[in-house]
């Protein structure tokens, strides 16, 4: 797939890399695509690097993994994504951690689509730390990816770039369940980083029961 990641810090960088080596095309959408930190970026992951508009018109898949205070900027900086799908990492995070700055009423994904006009918008990678992308196995099992969206294909083409990855994807319905995922991002931070169980110490899976 021809993938435009925005944004190249943890969540960016590791799921661009992980995505070239598994053969995708990937090119990330940076402010300065010739600083240094994009520059070492392109060699280690063996991928390109593109101003945020020119990533996203040549992409089939624009991946948004930006803060969530530049999320607006980001998509009007991308232009026209009607018809691509838009994976929407994002935490509306208050700065200190301590909570979510929107929610349950609306999500930042409902409200990504509303400014990606006629794009497909997915959410998925919101609710495992960045660390883990690399190795979601946990034991003997493998940490769910719950993904949300209301279209049915963009979700399945975004589910299998997260079972590449070796993740259970967990389709948690219409982008509506977002208002759930995000909090449950926000339990994970809490462990992590409140309780003790750190960047790669614990992840959340769906049990379901057989028969
Ligand atoms: N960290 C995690 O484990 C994790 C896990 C799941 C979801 N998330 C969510 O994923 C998002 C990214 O998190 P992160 O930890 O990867 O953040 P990060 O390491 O701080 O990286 C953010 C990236 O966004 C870029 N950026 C910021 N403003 C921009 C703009 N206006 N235009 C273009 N690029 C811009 C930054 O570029 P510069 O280098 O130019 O500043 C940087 O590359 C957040 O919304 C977070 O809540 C994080």
């Amino acid at each position: 797939m021809k993938i435009a990641v925005i944004g190249a810090g943890n969540v960016g960088g590791a799921l661009g890399t992980l995505w070239q080596a598994l053969g995708h095309d990937v090119v990330f959408g940076v402010r300065d695509p010739k600083s240094t930190k994009s520059a070492e970026l392109v060699k280690a992951a063996k991928a390109r690097a593109a101003t945020v508009a020119e990533a996203a018109s040549g992409a089939e898949i624009v991946v948004l993994a930006t803060p969530w205070a530049a999320t607006e900027e980001v998509i009007r900086s991308a232009g026209n994504l009607a018809g691509k799908i838009v994976v929407d990492c994002i935490n509306p995070l208050r700065p200190d951690l301590s909570g979510l700055l929107i929610g349950t009423d609306t999500s930042a994904a409902e409200m990504v689509a509303t400014w990606a006009k006629g794009a497909k918008v997915v959410k998925a990678f919101n609710t495992i730390g960045a660390a883990n992308f690399a190795n979601p196995r946990f034991g003997s099992e493998n940490a769910s990816m719950f993904i949300a969206g209301d279209d049915q294909a963009a979700k399945s083409t975004v589910g299998t770039l997260a079972a590449e990855l070796g993740f259970d994807v967990v389709d948690t319905g219409p982008l509506l369940a977002a208002r759930w995922l995000e909090p449950l991002a926000m339990l994970w931070i809490h462990l992590g980083y409140r309780q003790g169980l750190g960047p790669t110490g614990h992840a959340f899976k769906l049990l379901r029961r057989q028969g």
